[in-house]
């Protein structure tokens, strides 16, 4: 067997010294951007069905942003759209269809469960479940999407996706990841993380500009000036939340995703964030804005140059053992590893 001719997966077998869990049998889709939209807003339910094709996942959402008077026109709202769109959801077609339910601690989860699953359980992919806390959350809502299933006669389950948004779930976060088959994967929530953990910020993701490190002063004689500017870098509040989520999800063979960004103008720094979030490992993020959806595919798929240097590693490793100089780097095992990851989520995207 060449390199080529492995995919990620063949490294991952028990006998792998160290390789990296490999994804479970998760339907392998694109999911770059999950963008939201309010089902009960007649304009926003109306751009759906041109939105078909253009981004991974539509998320009907139903929590937080929707007011109360709204939560049962909301879900009405999803019901009528998902079954009056056609290409929508089901696990085939262009975009998949999946929605965020309210958190379970509200007069509404039930409901939304109990009406959305018999009506639109065959189209709906996957469940965004808000605060998830810890496993107990999720065997619940586990337990409660196999009852429904089976009542409505479905045969496909329908996935289940943890927002990560209180200091408990962070603690508890391996636990929720292995919590049940349907884990599709995790989203970091920026806001109501930021308010749980009592930080001192009022924004919806992002970062902060008095979250920094200072330069040290230059010295003169040994003595430092402490009069001469210093430059200032700003640091990102979210890296040790998205690296350990990164970490909780390899471990259990689900996908990472960073969460929203609320700074709609600002698409720079938005970019600049979906982009560590990739880098450190995440596939995709959500959208709050159409232009936000441009933005998360370009940055969630490997660059044209990545991916040429990738098959590049590839060709060159032979049959993937030993060490190989490319351009005056040394190339191994591990970086045909790394390549190969690439490879595999350019064919995804391109299939
Ligand atoms: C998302 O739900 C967040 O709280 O950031
Ligand atoms: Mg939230």
């Amino acid at each position: 067997m060449t390199a080529a001719s492995r995919s990620p997966k063949d490294f991952f077998r028990p006998l792998a010294v160290g390789a990296p869990t490999p994804l479970r049998e998760i339907p392998a889709r694109p999911s770059r951007a999950i963008h939201f939209f309010d089902p009960s807003n007649p304009k926003m339910a109306a751009k759906v069905p041109d939105m078909i094709g253009t981004v991974d996942v539509l998320l009907g959402n139903l929590e937080d942003a929707i007011k109360a008077d709204n939560k049962v026109a909301a879900r009405e709202g999803l019901v009528e759209i998902a079954t009056s769109t056609a290409n929508l959801g089901g696990r085939s077609g262009p975009t998949q269809l999946w929605t965020r339910i309210n958190s379970l601690d509200s007069p509404w989860a039930l409901d939304d469960l109990t009406t959305l699953v018999p009506a639109i359980g065959d189209k709906l992919d996957v469940i965004m479940v808000p605060k998830v806390q810890g496993a107990e959350d999720i065997h619940y809502v586990d337990r409660l999407l196999a009852q429904l299933e089976a009542k409505a006669g479905l045969d496909k389950p329908i996935l289940v996706h943890a927002i990560l948004e209180t200091a408990r779930g962070v603690a508890n976060v391996e636990e929720i990841c292995g919590a049940s088959p349907r884990m599709q994967g995790l989203s970091l929530g920026p806001a109501d993380l930021a308010a749980d953990r009592r930080m001192k910020t009022t924004r919806v993701g992002g970062g902060h500009p008095g979250y920094l490190v200072r330069e040290d002063p230059p010295r003169l004689g040994g003595v430092a000036n402490l009069e001469a500017s210093r430059a200032t870098y700003q640091q990102d509040l979210w890296h040790y939340t998205i690296a350990r989520m990164v970490d909780a999800c390899a471990m259990h063979g689900i996908y990472p995703y960073y969460g929203p960004f609320g700074d709609i103008a600002d698409t720079t720094a938005c970019e600049d964030q979906f982009r560590n979030a990739f880098l450190l490992g995440c596939v995709g993020t959500w959208s709050l804005h159409p232009k936000q959806v441009a933005i998360a595919n370009r940055v969630f798929s490997p660059s044209v140059e990545d991916v040429a240097h990738a098959r590049r590693v590839v060709a060159a490793m032979g049959d993937g053992t030993g060490a190989v100089m490319l351009d005056g780097k040394m190339e191994d095992d591990a970086s045909l590893k790394q390549c190969l990851v690439m490879v595999e989520l350019a064919e995804q995207l391109a299939a």
